[in-house]
């Protein structure tokens, strides 16, 4: 296609995997676009796999911005970070009052907020874009969270509605909230994404190690699996690279894979802001935490070696263990969607952000790296009570949850006993049993914070804080018991006998 100064209704910046393929994804829905560059290789696969589209690829960027039909439309599909701030100050003395700027890489939330904040006052628009699904998505339809400036969506919205990954004839896409609420629920996304990933892997070390299975019969699992209740993206590509030979061998390119999980930060992210919004995500936490400890190769070495023991048998009878199993990996999923789930209602009240959960649950139905069956009981949950407290609150999920519960247990205590890890799985149950005990053993922690730091406790069935002097030999303690903290003197720590 010709250029001419202000054809194009769309421009890209960044056209790697990511950008390239969503850029073409426009193309073919008759939107002519722009992409900028400074690889000339990243152009060339453009006009390559462009062809006939309305797409053309720009080395400058004030060409390109000056292709660009006014308001103009600019996403930045670049590493997240300070590249992101680096390319907006390029851009912006080439902009007008009007224009807007889409953030669709994977930046920290907090960085948006800031970046908005700033292109705001500039009169520019901003808004920060999740865009899940990888290379296949961005090409044949994504799953995106757009939040922020919703004036700004409104404008973009028939293109995204276009482009995004369809289910049921509605399309992966939707207004998040304000502020930083897309690349938040992205964030939350991906955290939900490392703790599937992690049981998936799990699951192949008990298939393996504990049943002794070889890869064809562990991909036939994964494939039954995939037919059936768990169906999900993630199993389905599981079940495809079980069945990929490395090129040239009769061996799957998997074995040939070193067993240490790298990440770009998104999961650490999901678990840093839900230790600060003090929401327990402990499946998410531990699947960071085995990302970390796989990198540890030389090390997990050693240990094998110091205390390698005869592995036991996981089970006698495998049939029945590997229905426990699709129990287990159920359960498991279920508990990792809903801390997920958790964590976005706790955040929403925190920034303001009135997320509808119900919404978030349909455009992750398609097109996302976590798009499953399940996310349809999820949208229901949601959709039959938008103010849901907690996933396993709905009545349809806590009875499949009742139901699953037994093979968890079965799993997770199996592989236990043989020494066999199974963090994930061992957290999901460990969760679920903790939330389900109305009163927990932390009234000891509350008792010796208070008796080695005097950080007070609070009693049943009595207002405010109370202090204990717990040794008796320099007190006399029974004087000194069930002191009240005054709420003034929290601060200081300064005692007021209550009564
Ligand atoms: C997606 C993915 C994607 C993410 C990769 C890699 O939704 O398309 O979440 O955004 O960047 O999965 O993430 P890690 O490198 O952290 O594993």
């Amino acid at each position: 296609m010709s250029a001419t100064p202000t054809t194009y209704s769309f421009g890209m910046i960044g056209l790697g995997t990511m950008g390239r393929n969503l850029l073409l994804n426009l193309a073919d829905h008759d939107f002519a676009v722009a992409g900028y560059d400074k690889d000339a290789s990243k152009l060339s696969l453009l006009s390559e796999e462009g062809a006939g589209l309305p797409v053309r690829g720009f080395a400058e960027l004030s060409d390109f911005v000056q292709s660009l039909q006014t308001p103009r439309s600019i996403m930045l599909l670049v590493p997240a970070g300070k590249i992101v701030d680096s390319v907006i100050e390029e851009l912006r003395p080439l902009l007008a009052a009007g224009d807007i700027i889409i953030d669709g890489g994977n930046s920290h939330f907090t960085d948006t907020d800031r970046r908005a904040a700033a292109l705001e006052a500039a009169g520019l628009h901003f808004f920060g874009m999740g865009i899940s699904g990888g290379e296949e998505g961005a090409r044949f339809g994504p799953s995106m969270m757009p939040g922020g400036d919703q004036q700004a969506y409104q404008v973009m919205k028939p293109m995204f509605e276009a482009i995004a990954a369809q289910v049921g004839g509605e399309p992966c896409v939707t207004y998040i909230g304000p502020g930083a609420a897309g690349h938040f629920v992205k964030m939350v996304h991906n955290g939900i994404e490392y703790g599937l990933m992690q049981l998936i892997a799990e699951t192949y070390g008990v298939l393996k190690q504990g049943l002794g299975l070889d890869n064809d019969a562990i991909g036939q699992v994964f494939t039954q699996w995939n037919a059936g209740r768990l169906q999900s993206f993630l199993l389905d590509i599981t079940k495809d690279i079980f069945a990929f030979r490395a090129p040239g061998t009769d061996h799957l390119l998997l074995d040939d894979i070193r067993d240490e999980a790298r990440s770009k930060g998104t999961g650490k992210w999901t678990s840093q802001v839900a230790m600060d919004l003090e929401v327990p995500l402990s499946t998410i936490d531990t699947a960071v935490a085995l990302r970390n400890l796989s990198k540890y190769k030389a090390l997990r070495e050693k240990l094998a070696a110091q205390y390698s023991t005869m592995p036991q048998p996981l089970a006698t009878n495998q049939e029945a263990f590997l229905a426990q199993l699709e129990e287990a990996f159920y359960f498991s999923m279920v508990i990792t969607y809903a801390q997920g789930m958790h964590l976005l209602s706790k955040a929403s009240e925190e920034y303001g952000y009135a997320l509808q959960l119900a919404g978030i649950a349909r455009i992750w139905r398609g097109g996302c790296i976590i798009r499953s069956g399940f996310l349809n009981d999820i949208y229901n949950a949601y959709q039959q009570t938008p103010e849901l407290e907690h996933l396993l609150l709905d009545e349809p999920v806590a009875k499949l949850v009742q139901q699953a519960v037994p093979g968890a247990r079965t799993v997770v205590a199996g592989a236990i006993t043989a020494g066999l890890a199974v963090p994930a799985y061992a957290a999901c149950l460990s969760y679920f049993d903790s939330f389900r005990t109305a009163r927990l053993p932390s009234n000891l922690i509350q008792a010796q914070r208070d008796f080695f730091g005097a950080h007070t406790y609070e009693l049943i069935g009595k207002e405010g804080l109370f202090h204990t002097q717990w040794t008796p030999e320099h007190e006399d303690a029974a004087n000194k018991q069930d002191i009240h903290v005054g709420e003034e003197n929290k601060q200081e720590r300064q005692v007021q006998p209550n009564q």
